[in-house]
Parts: structure tokens; sequence; C-alpha cells
């Protein structure tokens, strides 16, 4: 074929190789580029070959290609030559394309020319970062290894992102991390294309922002005298902790991102979350006194008093201090979970609502529309320097600001509803995106996570735009972002092991078109990427290295069938003795039938090596395997496969989030299970999950019923469980009906909610959860 040919038929395939998703081991990109088409060759990266720069490029874009051919010839070894009296037979050329986008850029490579194009600097970064990914991972290094293979495979690339907001959040108040560490964090994000680092830099655990008219805000705010130890919230550490980062730092930081073209946008997190200020400065809060920075996660009632105008002073002369060290057009105001208890007792907060002619309505009560009011006011000053505020999705209730962005972390419908109302959005949801959150069911094995369950593969599946929007309004949404909250993550290495390989699925989400995404194609490519982690020293989660487990209840069966699966072909071994599997034992061919009582464990083997051992235990009782029903449907987010979670024989932990657990939000669990024949039962047992600073609540009854030979249900019995008191703790908790012999096809058991939060807890009078993992029937 003719090289002519070669060029016409390559430009003619882009659509279909893309569509097809190649797989070509050179082109281990992520996020993978929008459109891509390899062919046979490469171009070989040896001295003497010809540099071109681009005519008229701004110093930026400069900056750029000198780096990656600084980077290059130092790696490889080699001199690229940029003088007109090089030879021309072999050239690499930067060229300034007008035409494309601020952040697009294309790649051509054949064996004797690589071309690469773009606008901006912006557009030259990505194209380079591209580069890098098809070089050897010694490109990463600093040393020459020039015996690597410096070569690029032939490809053609003209890739831009899908979205113009791009974005990854640190928590730096509840733990800490240095500047040197905060540049790693960036350093990975540039790796994969992301612009945006939302920094969380004040919270109730610590102020960590400089601010020069307030020295006292990290003098005293920016360290708590303990912290709670683990999961439990009454055992503390009582071991100061503290850090905060100097107004140069933060400069610094500014410009490390900014040479990596990220905005770095900073929030200041108000009304609430706020007590690190309130023990600095108690006179910006409702009772004026008793505040300290909390050594406890959660959601604290003292927030700032908001009746006051000099809290209003206060809050200005921050932002003043943050605007002029942060460029970015946006900066975050919070906004999120602000309880309103100080407000609704304060004289000066309601004075305030009564000379702002504030009334509450069937909607709100007039403290939401206050913290609208706060919110306004802060996005008035902030627009008039010139800046854009972006909240959390409660600033959506008592009224959006008008030009507010939305960060919409609850789930999409803050996101759906903002978006709507023609304001921008971001969507974090933590359904997807919280990387605080466990990444598998394997929850003993993740002592870093808070709770929920975000595995690569459910953060690879998000799509940003709801299907519900029209087009119109889909426009508003500006893009993603994952949120890591550091609550459990003390450590850079517990940090990159929730970030990695996440991260990585959450740039293809942002960046790469649903079309051009393939899961299969991604795991693959993810091999390069965490011999890359391993190179560079970032810890990384491995869980695509292990045993994924799905277990089906199998009513024909009146058991379960196990299905386990791992990434490639690696073998996968098991046992269901207890004994620990090693490559001897039995090897996992196709699904397993449980149908007694029994752990299953299985490993895999890859590189020589055993993996983790997947652990599952399964406990069989008169109901498990049998068919069971919802007569009341619960939350759709903790429905999961359905009812037959509570007859698969697996037992829930402390992770709701994990599949094991259907939550009811003020509803009651209402079901029916079903027998093959007559059977006789005395008791029903329900597994319940008690987590109260997550708003999970025991029940408050369990009632079954039995269907009588006429097919009519009789009450059989009925648990009245106690109403809970602050004095009661957080766990897994078992509850037991139990009533004379009965002989059934059928039985129905309803396990009713507490009507509403009780007093003694700080959400009173909200929406409570009970959580069921089990029905026991004996
Ligand atoms: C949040 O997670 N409180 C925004
Ligand atoms: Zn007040």
């Amino acid at each position: 074929m003719s090289k002519f040919l070669n060029v016409l038929f390559f430009s003619s395939m882009l659509m279909t190789a893309c569509s097809e998703k190649t797989l070509t081991p050179e082109c281990n990109l992520i996020p993978y580029p929008n459109h891509l088409a390899t062919s046979q060759g490469e171009f070989k990266i040896t001295s003497n070959v010809k540099l071109n720069f681009p005519e008229n490029a701004d110093d930026a874009s400069m900056q750029v290609i000198n780096n990656f051919i600084r980077n290059l010839q130092s790696v490889a070894d080699v001199k690229l030559i940029s003088d007109v009296a090089a030879q021309k037979s072999r050239e690499i050329s930067f060229v300034n394309n007008p035409e494309l986008g601020k952040e697009e850029y294309k790649i051509s490579i054949q064996p004797d020319k690589v071309l690469v194009q773009a606008a901006t600097a912006n557009g030259f970064f990505y194209a380079t970062l591209t580069l890098k990914q098809m070089l050897p991972l010694a490109v990463y290094g600093s040393e020459a290894k020039p015996q690597e293979n410096w070569s690029l495979p032939c490809v053609e690339i003209q890739d831009k992102p899908r979205f113009e907001y791009r974005g990854m959040h640190l928590d730096v108040s509840r733990h800490f991390f240095s500047k040197e560490e905060v540049k790693r964090y960036i350093d990975i994000m540039a790796a994969y294309k992301l612009n945006k680092f939302h920094w969380h830099l004040t919270d109730d655990q610590g102020w960590r922002i400089e601010i020069k008219k307030y020295p006292e805000l990290t003098s005293i705010g920016g360290i708590r005298k303990k912290t709670m130890i683990k999961k439990d919230w009454d055992n503390y550490d009582h071991t100061p902790y503290g850090g905060f980062y100097t107004q140069d730092e933060i400069r610094e930081i500014v410009q490390y991102a900014s040479d990596r073209f990220i905005t770095v946008i900073p929030e200041i997190d108000l009304p609430g979350h706020m007590m690190a200020a309130l023990a600095s400065y108690p006179s910006l809060g409702c009772v004026g006194k008793d505040y300290e920075v909390s050594g406890q996660w959660g959601v604290r009632d003292d927030v700032l008093c908001v009746g006051k105008e000099s809290t209003f002073d206060f809050i200005e002369n921050v932002l003043t201090e943050v605007v002029d060290l942060f460029p970015s057009e946006y900066i975050h105001i919070g906004g999120d979970e602000c309880p309103k208890v100080r407000w609704e007792k304060c004289p000066t907060c309601q004075k305030k609502i009564k000379e702002l002619r504030i009334k509450g309505d069937e909607k709100h009560k007039p403290e939401h529309y206050l913290q609208s009011y706060v919110i306004s006011r802060v996005e008035k000053f902030l627009n008039a320097k010139g800046r854009r505020i972006i909240g959390w999705d409660e600033i959506l209730e008592g009224g959006l600001a008008p030009n507010a962005t939305v960060m919409s972390w609850r789930g999409m419908d803050g996101g759906i509803e903002a978006a709507r109302q023609g304001n921008d959005v971001i969507m974090t949801p933590s359904s997807h995106l919280y990387f605080d959150h466990y990444q598998s069911n394997d929850t003993e094995n993740e002592p870093f996570s808070i709770g929920g369950c975000s595995p690569v593969e459910r953060v690879y599946s998000f799509e940003p735009v709801a299907p519900v929007l029209t087009p119109e309004e889909s426009k508003h949404i500006l893009g993603t972002q994952a949120n890591l909250w550091t609550e459990y993550i003390p450590s850079v290495d517990q940090l990159h092991y929730q970030l990695l390989p996440r991260l990585a699925a959450l740039s293809e989400v942002q960046w790469t078109n649903p079309e051009s995404k393939s899961w299969e194609r991604f795991i693959n490519n993810l091999d390069r990427e965490t011999k890359m982690y391993d190179m560079l020293g970032y810890n990384y989660a491995q869980h695509i290295y292990e045993i994924q487990g799905e277990y089906i209840v199998n009513n024909k069966e009146k058991g379960v069938t196990a299905k386990l699966v791992t990434m490639g072909d690696a073998p996968i071994y098991y046992t269901t003795d207890g004994t620990t599997p090693t490559e001897k034992s039995q090897l996992y061919t196709e699904p397993i039938l449980i149908n007694e009582s029994c752990t299953l464990q299985a490993v895999t083997k890859r590189n020589d090596k055993l993996s983790r051992v997947l652990n599952k235990g399964f406990k069989f009782n008169k109901a498990t395997g049998n068919k069971v029903s919802f007569n009341v449907a619960p939350n759709p987010k903790y429905t999961y496969k359905g009812a037959t979670a509570l007859v698969d024989g697996i037992r829930g932990d402390f992770n709701y989030a994990n599949g094991c657990w259907l939550g009811y939000e003020n509803i009651p669990l209402d079901v029916n299970i079903g027998f093959y024949e007559p059977t006789e039962l005395s008791s029903v047992k329900i597994g319940s999950l008690v987590q109260f600073g997550e708003y999970v609540f025991p029940p408050t009854k369990l009632t079954v019923y039995g269907a009588n030979e006429n097919g009519t249900f009789e009450q059989l019995g009925e648990t009245q469980i106690p109403m809970t008191t602050s004095e009661d703790k957080d766990g897994l908790y078992e509850y037991t009906c139990e009533f004379p012999a009965f002989k059934t096809k059928e039985l129905r058991v309803v396990v009713d909610p507490v009507s509403s939060i009780p007093d003694w807890h700080g959400a009173r009078g909200e929406k409570a959860f009970i959580f069921v993992d089990e029905i026991i029937v004996d």
C-alpha cells in the first residue's frame, strides 16, 4: 500500500476503529481518546530526529513542549535536533492549529514523522500526556534508560474532553496533607487530564488556610485536642492534631497546579461545618462560648450566627484574602449540612428573620430561607469581585442563589433540579463518586473507608447527564468530580489507596464520550497504570486483581448460586469445607450451587502469586433459597437485586451500602416469603443495622403473619422494640418474634421504623432509615 493510500485508509478508518475498540498493547491510554485509529509500524525515537517547534506559539505552549522534549531526551538518552542543518528524513513537529478547541489536540504518528497539533498550551499539554502514555514506563522516571524501546506506535488521534469541568476533591481538614503530598495529588490528577482541584480547606475538625486578619483561625482552629479512634464515637486518642498552609505555600500550590493546567477551587464551608472558626472566635456563634475544634466526625449543631452583621464582616474579610490567593473564577462556599437548631433558638437570628420578613411555608422552615439569604448575600459579594460561587446541593433549599453552580452530592436529584432552573451543575453523587467509600464488599480489608460502596466498576459506569434532562438542560451539567473525605485516612498511602485506580475510571467518565468507553478495554489498560503506580511508589487498591463474587438466590434448587470472576483468564481455586484454598483446591469452572451452611473461600493466581482469599459465609435457615416478594419496596438506593437479599443466607456487616442491606426510609419493611411445601415455624428473627450518624435506627416493631389453609393471613406474633436513647450504640442487632408452632406455605413479615428521628439526636424530626439484611425463620 502506498503512503498516500495509507493516509486515506486511516482517515476513513477513524470512526470504525474507535467503535470497534481496537486493543493495541502500545495504546493503553487512559482516559481513552475520543477518536483513535492505529496502524502497523512505529516511529523510533533516536538522535538526530529533526524537531520542529510551532511558529508564533505562546510561552506557555513552548514551555510544555520543551518540558516534554527535555524529559524525552534524558530518559531515552537521545539528542533531537532543531536546527535547519539537521537531517529531515524523520521529524517530530509541533504545530499551532488555531482551529482546534482550547483543550483539543491531534497526534499523527507514522514511521517517519510525528505531528502534534494544538491551539493552546492546554492542548499541547494533553497531547504530551498522551504521547507519554504510549512510551515505555521509564518516561515517568528520571534516569536514562536507552535500552528501552523508545518508539511510538503508528496512530491517528483527534481528541478533546467530553466535559469542561473535570474535578477531584480533597478534604484536608479531617486529616492534613503536607504541601508536597498535595503536589503529588495534583501530579496524579494531571496525569489523567483532570483540570479542577477542589480543596476543602476548612471544617469542624480543623481550619487549614492562613488568614492574615484572623491569625487564631490557624493557631487555635488549626489544632484539635483529640481525635476519635477508628469508628468508636466515644473513644479518643487525646493527642493534639493540626496543620495548616501558609499563604506562601498556598500560592506555591496554586502555581504548581496551574503549571499542570489545573485550577485550584478553594472551599470555605459555611455557614455550617464551622466549629474550628467558632473555637477561634466564639463571638461568631449563636451561643458565643464553649466551642472546641471537633475531635469527632459528623455534623455539629453549632454553626455561624448569621443574625449578626459582624459575622458577615468575618465572612467577607476571609473571602477577600481567599480571592487574593486563588485566581479561580469559582469559589466554593460549602452550604452543606447546616443544622438550624441554634438559629431557631437564637434571638439575634430570629430578629434577622423578622427584619428580612422571612416566612416559613409547607416546603421549608424560615431558617432554611435564612440560609438561602446567607448564600445569596455571599454570592453577591463574590460576584462583585468577579467570582462565581459553587455550593453543595443544600443551597437549593429555600431558593437557589441566581448565579450559583450546584455540586450535587446527595444523589443526582439536586443537580437535575438546578439544571432545570437554569443553574450550572457539577455531578458528584455519593452513590458513585465518593472515594472515601469502600471499594468492595470485603469490608474487613478496607479499614480506611467510611461506609458506602463504590468499586472501580461502579465509578466507571457513572453517567453524569441524567436521561431525564432535555438537551438544553443538559448543557448545564458542566462536568463531574469525585470527592475524597479523609475522616479515616490519616496517611498519604491510605489516601492513594482510596484514590487509585478509581481516579483512572473517573477520568474516562470526565473525558471520554460514552460511545468510546469500554470497561473491558479500560481494565486491560489498567495493567500499565498499576505498573506505573508501583514504579512511582503510589499505593493503590488491587481489587481488580482479586475475585469478585456474585450470589444469586436459586429458588429451583432452594440454594444460592455463587458466580466468581476475576480480571483476565487467571485461574480461580475454591473450597467450601473451611480449609484455605490453594492451587491444589477445586478449579472453578462454572457457578457453584450452595445449598447448606458453609464458607466459600477462593483465591486466584497471577504472576505466580496467590491473591487475598475471598471469604463468604452462608448460614442456611428455613427461609434461605425460598421465594420472597416485596409488599412495600425499599428506598431505590438500597434495593440492589431486590428482596432475595433477605433469604440468601448472607449476613451484612457495618457497611450498609454493599448490597446485603435493604434500606427503608420512614416506611416499613413488608415482605412475603413463600415455601415450596407447608413448613412448621415457631420464630422469625431479623438482622438490623444501627448507625445513628447515618440516620439508620433500629425498628420499633416486628410482626409476623402466617397464611392458614384458606390462604388468609393471621397474626402469629409481635415483638415491640424499645425506643432508642442517646446511650444506645451503633452496631449489628437482631430482633426475634417467637410464636406457637405454625405450619404454613406463606409468611408475611412486617418491620416498622421510627416515625422520625428522636429528640436526643442532632437531626431530630428528620426521616430515619431501617436496614435489614436477613430474615431467619426457624
Ligand atoms: C458532603 O459530603 N457533606 C458534601
Ligand atoms: Zn444566631
